[in-house]
């Protein structure tokens, strides 16, 4: 079968090198992917927003399977567009993605479906959030109710400080209409994880648990990004809480959506904060985690186009998931300066010899080929991933690996997995 991936980022180096171990496939193409993707299939030259291009693109090239990596078009119905194509699309339609792609909506169904969650109120309206901030004494978290690449939220100790965020929002329309709403919730306190499964529409199969590492420096300080580094398996994801998570969160989400009337398949994305008093979700995202993909189809042994086919298929039933039970750990090289400013085109060495170590993999996200070499073109650089016999040894190793990687510039956290050991 041929397959047509979108997107270009560290999330889909890490799904082209998986999908192409997988005997059902033929001819993958990547559009517009980036020089890492270029190794398991070739690279097509069409945005991922240009939904008529791709499909068009699939139905000449004989694609059965389109794969779309990242949200924006998902929320912009490119799975309905394949569909109604005839051709088979990983991910949710354009309705489902709102779970997503509107957080006001996301809270809703959350609330509907009793879904353990901060406590919430959305607001179109300065004056009255204003009003609501100003009325509370304790931490509070702004977020903007459409997408802003993992930007619009605002954690603030204070609620002058949430005011602000809200004017920032509100006012200045800094986030254009992704800001229209505001989200305005209780601050909670614990450690995070992501929970990826696979849902077809009924059956769901939970994928192994990740932490994701959002803001730029170490010891979880500094400005949030897209996220710095990730590692699978996360022990702080109990067989109890996770049962808890399945249970309270993934079966009765899946059920509300279906009554919603905009059933779920594809990637579900869970992002949990552990409380003292359980699990409770922070998001739900509608397709895999950018950095956490890295490490978790690392240990994916399973042939992923077989299990792409089946959600597409509401067959979920019928394949099985075998996990490598070595844990992964992924630490991202950015570009210095990100999350703000940064140069880009700097040469990137040490590539090969990195790659080449044992159980290691450098996934590339914001990478470009310019005469004969690879340059820096994003913030986030490079995913370095490594397995380990156990959590340590990984991080070791992956840390051995980014050594041997340098470019002008490069930043990385060196603290990626110390939650995992307990440092
Ligand atoms: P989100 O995009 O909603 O997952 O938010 C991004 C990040 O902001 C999360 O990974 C958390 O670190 C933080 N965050 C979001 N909501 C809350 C909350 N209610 N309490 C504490 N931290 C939060
Ligand atoms: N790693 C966070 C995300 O993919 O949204």
């Amino acid at each position: 079968m041929n397959v047509l991936l979108i997107g270009n980022g560290g999330r889909e180096h890490a799904i082209a090198w998986k999908l192409a171990q997988s005997k059902k496939l033929d001819k993958l193409f990547i559009s517009p992917g980036n020089p890492g993707t270029a190794d398991y299939g070739k690279n097509v030259d069409i945005s991922v927003d240009d939904g008529e291009k791709l499909v068009e693109f699939a139905k000449m090239n004989n694609v059965g399977l389109a794969v779309i990596g990242p949200e924006d078009p998902l929320a912009n119905g490119l799975v309905d567009k394949f569909e109604a194509a005839g051709i088979k699309a990983f991910g949710p339609s354009g309705a489902a993605a709102q779970l997503e792609a509107d957080k006001a909506f996301s809270k809703v169904i959350m609330k509907a479906n009793s879904i353990p969650t901060a406590e919430s109120r959305a607001f179109t309206n300065f004056a009255d959030a204003k009003a609501y901030i100003a009325s509370r004494d304790e931490a509070v978290v702004v977020k903007v109710a459409g997408l802003a690449k993992g930007k619009g939220v605002f954690v603030c100790e204070r609620p002058s400080d949430g005011i602000l965020a809200a004017e920032k929002i509100m006012v200045d329309n800094a986030f254009g209409d992704a800001g229209k709403t505001v989200i305005v919730e209780d601050k909670l306190l614990g450690q995070e994880a992501s929970i990826l499964a696979m849902v077809d529409g009924r059956n769901i199969y939970v994928l192994e648990s990740s932490q994701d590492h959002k803001p730029i420096g170490d010891g979880d300080t500094g400005d949030n990004t897209g996220g710095m580094g990730a590692y699978s398996p996360a022990p702080v994801v109990t067989e109890k809480i996770m049962n808890q998570i399945i249970k309270e969160m993934l079966v009765p989400i899946v059920d509300g959506m279906n009554r919603n009337g905009t059933p779920y398949k594809g990637l579900l994305y869970a992002g949990i904060m552990i409380t003292q008093g359980g699990p409770r979700v922070l998001e739900f995202n509608v397709r895999f985690g950018d950095p956490e993909t890295q490490p978790i189809l690392m240990r994916l042994k399973s042939d992923l186009l077989e299990i792409m086919l089946a959600t597409c298929d509401g067959r979920l039933d019928e394949v099985e998931l075998h996990w490598d039970t070595r844990p992964a750990v992924c630490v991202v090289m950015s570009s210095g300066g990100y999350p703000g400013e940064y140069e880009k085109g700097k040469v990137i060495s040490g590539l090969k010899e990195a790659g080449q170590m044992k159980d290691v993999m450098v996934f590339q996200a914001g990478t470009a080929a310019k005469d004969g070499e690879i340059v820096t073109a994003g913030g986030r650089v490079l995913g370095v991933t490594a397995m380990g016999s156990n959590i340590e040894q990984a991080q070791k190793n992956v840390y051995a690996a980014v050594e041997k990687i340098s470019f002008d510039g490069a930043y990385c956290r060196k603290d990626i997995a110390n939650k995992a050991i307990g440092k």
